[in-house]
């Protein structure tokens, strides 16, 4: 260290005395307050197996709702050919939309009184929707993948809507109805639609006559 160094430190040394107490305090880590799986005491008038068994249902449901906001984005940036302008849109619309459910699906979780996932590795752990390449697919793929993936999710949501509603849990119940169930149902009619094989300029005659009409 030169002498000039050693001066300018003294100089900062000098800056930082008296600041101590507004000095951030840095790499703290100490043990979890709840471990995953576990459930606080709410007072909602739901009793915690209710409760824990609607968070276990609404926790898959995130992974899976995660998983597939997720993938409408990757199709949102690689899809390709002459859609690509209004699919480049949709597919951010339904991001959006799916990136509510999910605010919505995690945040009941944790006013049930357990804890929502939240990080990818997690997510990836846990979701039943199969893992599509890293690399770009024509959008007939695209869709295919969206369309099973949601059909996964509506499927789920029903069998969970009908636990919840067995269960009393009336809030979980309508969740799942108003917002996840009709949601995707949307999406889904929004996205089959451009699976349908019909022509883009010139009328097909032969195939209507061949169809009986
Ligand atoms: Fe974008």
């Amino acid at each position: 260290m030169s002498p000039k160094d050693s001066k300018r430190n003294d100089a900062y040394n000098q800056l930082e005395a008296g600041s101590k107490r507004a000095t951030p305090i840095q790499h703290q880590r100490a043990a979890e307050i709840q471990p995953f799986g576990k459930v606080t005491r709410m007072p909602i008038a739901l009793d915690e197996k209710t409760r824990a068994a609607s968070a276990e249902n609404l926790n898959q449901l995130l992974a899976d709702t995660m998983t597939l906001r997720d993938m409408y984005k990757k199709h949102h940036w690689q899809v390709a050919g002459h859609t690509f302008y209004q699919l480049h849109l949709l597919f951010d619309k339904h991001h959006e939309e799916q990136d509510e459910l999910v605010d919505e699906i995690a945040e009941r979780i944790q006013l049930l009184g357990a804890i929502s996932l939240a990080m990818a590795a997690d997510v990836a752990e846990t979701t039943m929707i199969p893992r599509p390449p890293r690399g770009r697919e024509e959008v007939p793929v695209q869709i295919s993948r969206l369309l099973e993936a949601h059909e996964l999710i509506l499927k789920e949501a029903r069998t969970m809507a009908k636990q919840a509603s067995e269960a009393g849990d009336d809030g979980t119940n309508d969740l799942l109805v108003s917002n996840v169930i009709r949601t995707n149902e949307l999406q889904v009619w929004f996205l089959a639609e451009h699976l349908v094989d019909v022509p883009v300029v010139r009328a097909d005659e032969k195939a209507a006559a061949s169809a009986g009409h």
